[in-house]
């Protein structure tokens, strides 16, 4: 039976964990801190206050698990006044903070205290979005959260460097998972087309195909939903 680790419940993140309980042959354990998951009996739900390290060494210091693969679904564009910025005078610290621990410091937490969880060959996925690309950046704008994924691709590629020397067989990857039916992109989907604004169940599925197709060779890559791979 393999062992998966879903962090983050949101859009995307539930519906990985509701593809792998589907599948039969996975213990599937969920970090979240949407309370009306606790008693759901599919998964192993552990509930975090919110992603801070402290609560992320606390909660994985209770595990026992070594998992085989890990998702990490975690992330935030726009919350209350917290709105992507259309020119630099839009830009705020306190927002560029907030965007910077959600998207990048949360997900580094997890990947510093998970590695005495990791099985040997063990596969991790990292959401990013194709914004944090530099390379691609051609529409300009929103720089907290394009900031906060370049922070978070340049953690994951510095991590395959290491990884590569310590643990080889494992394979650490970003995952932009096309423009997607959530509650973070909700409020920017006016101008996406019917046919390039994908389901959670969708963009899921597309995760989970990539992650049984990649391999220690394809650690510290950068890839999207349909497997093509994005420059850093
Ligand atoms: N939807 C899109 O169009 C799209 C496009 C490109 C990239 N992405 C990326 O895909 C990933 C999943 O997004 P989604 O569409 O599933 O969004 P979502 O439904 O809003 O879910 C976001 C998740 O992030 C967690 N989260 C929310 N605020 C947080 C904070 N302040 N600090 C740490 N974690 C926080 C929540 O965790 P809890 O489980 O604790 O509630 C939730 O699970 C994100 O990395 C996002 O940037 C999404």
């Amino acid at each position: 039976m393999k062992k998966s680790l879903i962090i983050g419940a949101g859009g995307i993140g539930l519906a990985v964990a509701e593809q792998l309980h589907q599948q039969n042959d996975h213990s599937i354990t969920l970090i979240t801190s949407n309370k009306a998951l606790a008693s759901d009996t599919r998964f192993n739900v552990m509930l975090v206050e919110n992603h801070s390290e402290e609560q992320v060494a606390s909660c994985l210091a209770t595990l026992s698990v070594k998992f085989d693969q890990v998702f990490c679904c975690l992330g935030m564009l726009h919350q209350d006044q917290i709105q992507p910025e259309k020119n630099l005078s839009q830009w705020r610290v306190e927002s560029a903070m907030a965007l910077m621990q959600a998207n990048a410091f949360a997900p580094m937490s997890y990947l510093v205290h998970l590695q005495k969880r990791l099985a040997p060959n063990c596969k991790l996925a990292f959401l990013s979005a194709r914004v944090g690309s530099i390379s691609d950046n051609r529409l300009g704008g929103w720089y907290s959260y394009r900031m906060a994924k370049a922070a978070l691709n340049m953690a994951i590629k510095t991590a395959s460097v290491e990884l590569a020397r310590s643990n080889k067989g494992m394979c650490v990857f970003a995952f932009h998972p096309g423009t997607t039916d959530t509650k973070l992109s909700k409020p920017f989907q006016r101008n996406v087309p019917a046919e390039k604004l994908f389901t959670a169940q969708f963009s899921a599925e597309c995760l989970i195909r990539l992650m049984s197709q990649v391999n220690e060779k394809d650690s510290g890559r950068f890839f999207a939903w349909d497997g093509q791979e994005i420059e850093w």
